[in-house]
């Protein structure tokens, strides 16, 4: 069993995001697998770098998908987004810096982030689309 498990309660009924989100649970798998197989500190600091450039992707397209549609929660939910990723990257310059952190910590907060943002977050805008059609 996959440490991180989609879900289709994790659907947001929007099948470009949908399958973003999937790849972002893949590339958190991929981050725990690193961290737990006791991979050296470079493949894990590259697992990092791989979830900092997709989810960077993957906000980017969210964010113009809710100004494309006139999402009235843009701005709350662009400042979440930007919050999570300057968490990633200050965890991502300690690792670089070699100081000693807890990876498997992290692997379990992205997780526990991306699954609550995903259901409670993202799902609104889904709402939000289904709402207006
Ligand atoms: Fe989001
Ligand atoms: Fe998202």
């Amino acid at each position: 069993m996959a440490f991180f498990e989609w879900s289709d309660e994790l659907s947001i009924g929007v099948e470009s995001i949908d399958s973003q989100h999937k790849r972002l649970v893949t590339i958190v798998n991929e981050y725990y697998e690193a961290v737990q197989s006791g991979c050296s500190e470079q493949a894990v600091r590259d697992a990092v770098g791989k979830l900092i450039n997709y989810a960077g992707t993957h906000f980017a397209d969210e964010e113009k998908l809710m100004q494309d549609k006139k999402y009235p929660q843009i701005d709350l939910h662009k400042q979440m987004h930007k919050r999570l990723t300057e968490d990633v990257i200050r965890y991502a310059e300690k690792l670089g810096k070699g100081k000693k952190i807890f990876s498997l910590d992290i692997a379990i907060f992205l997780k526990g982030w991306l699954e609550n943002h995903i259901a409670q977050t993202d799902k609104k805008i889904g709402i939000f689309l289904s709402d207006k059609k």
